[in-house]
């Protein structure tokens, strides 16, 4: 081989290092509860490097780079000074609480900055509307943080309907909750969290359902929400007097294909569980445990009844378990996606139904009728 060739070889080899070596620069908004877990997943990634990050409380952001020892990432008062302030950004960790979602999300997509937003998406369906426009017009990728989506059971529970096992759907009950586990902090205020369990956990069993069955578009909604053990002392002691959000969510959804969903969710309530989710087709039927904690997991084996030749046939399926963590996988496929121009792992395309649901069971709840949920052009 000439010496000529064997240079036009080094020479790509070096620029190809040159390449893997730069690092993605990332910002972090809101740097409470969760901002934890994502600087956790970040710092486990080779390629990342955290340059800054912003909260509203001062010393809140400084505190939290100290603690994990993160030298050198320059701290903000609000995201529009972080962004303003940092040209180089690449991508930003949206960990705010729900109202304040929408307002970073846009500022950030106008800037040219991809986001990993926290679930729930928003708070409104009209807010989720306006970031799907400004990610229209940025072309920069917009992911939702569902981290459940990466695990192992609920990939399952995708493939079940989609090998056709179940036959067409046509019902599906679902949603979960805790006897008692209404949180605190942010979550329970109309001005900070702007949804209660509705946001927390539901959007979390509305995901598992709506996903495996390829998220059909809602169509009517007539929803119930309340707040019983929220704002009473006797279950929420001093939070009570301040509790301004839904404990209880409850709904009649008919979407697109004729599939009735059976939606129920509780922070609070007199029993262990509101049932298992039972997605219904017309040729078999899969039972999903629910968790006494609905953290977005299966909560035991489940079971698929079917018929083999004329016999009424249950079919256990054994829990899998995950491989790795599922916070570093969200996170590093939503790097994946974002540095080489690839679709979000969990779009907003989907996630727009989701909240519209969510949307609808507060419209129809303050209304006391049925609802038809209609979503603008974007
Ligand atoms: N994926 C999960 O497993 C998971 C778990 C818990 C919470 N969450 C979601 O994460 C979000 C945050 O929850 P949390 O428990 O960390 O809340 P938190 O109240 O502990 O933290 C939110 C922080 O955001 C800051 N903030 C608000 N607006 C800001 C702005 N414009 N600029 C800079 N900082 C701002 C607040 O000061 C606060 O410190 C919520 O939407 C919640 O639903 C997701």
């Amino acid at each position: 081989m000439s010496d000529a060739v064997l240079s036009q070889f080094k020479q790509e080899v070096v620029e190809e290092k040159k390449v893997s070596d730069k690092k993605i620069k990332v910002g972090i908004i809101g740097t409470g509860w969760i901002a934890e877990s994502h600087l956790y997943s970040y710092l486990n990634q080779p390629d990342v490097e955290i340059i800054a990050a912003a909260d509203l409380i001062p010393g809140k952001a400084e505190k939290k780079m100290k603690q994990f020892g993160i030298e050198g990432a320059r701290c903000y008062l609000n995201h529009k000074d972080m962004i303003d302030n940092e040209p180089d950004l690449d991508v930003v960790s949206v960990c705010t609480y729900n109202t304040q979602h929408a307002e970073p999300t846009i500022y950030a997509l106008e800037h040219g900055i991809h986001v990993l937003l926290e679930k729930p998406f928003t708070v409104t369906l009209d807010e989720a509307v306006e970031i799907m426009k400004a990610e229209k017009k940025s072309g920069c990728v917009l992911s939702i943080g569902f981290q459940p989506r990466f695990d192992g059971n609920m990939q399952m529970i995708k493939k079940i309907v989609e090998s056709g096992e179940l036959g067409e759907i046509y019902y599906i009950q679902t949603g979960g909750g805790r006897r008692r586990g209404i949180p605190g902090s942010t979550f329970i205020e109309k001005s900070t969290g702007g949804i209660g369990a509705l946001g927390d956990i539901g959007c979390y069993s509305l995901d598992m359902v709506l996903n495996a069955i390829g998220y059909p578009k809602p169509l009517t909604v007539s929803g119930y929400t309340s707040a019983f053990f929220g704002q009473n002392p006797k279950y929420n002691g001093a939070d009570a007097a301040r509790f301004t959000v839904d404990d209880f969510g409850a709904a009649f959804v008919r979407l697109e294909g004729g599939i009735i969903l059976d939606f129920r969710i509780a922070w609070a309530m007199h029993v262990d569980t509101p049932g298992d989710t039972i997605i219904f087709g017309k040729e078999g039927a899969l039972r999903i445990p629910s968790t006494d904690c609905w953290n977005g997991s299966v909560g035991g084996e489940m079971t698929l009844y079917h018929d083999i030749c004329g016999k009424q046939t249950e079919t256990k399926i054994p829990l899998v378990r995950s491989e790795g963590s599922l916070f570093d996988q969200k996170i590093r496929s939503f790097l994946d996606a974002a540095m080489n121009g690839g679709t979000a792992p969990v779009p907003s395309s989907q996630i727009i139904y989701n909240q519209a649901i969510i949307d609808g069971i507060n419209k129809s709840s303050e209304l006391g009728r049925e609802v038809e949920i209609k979503i603008p052009e974007i």
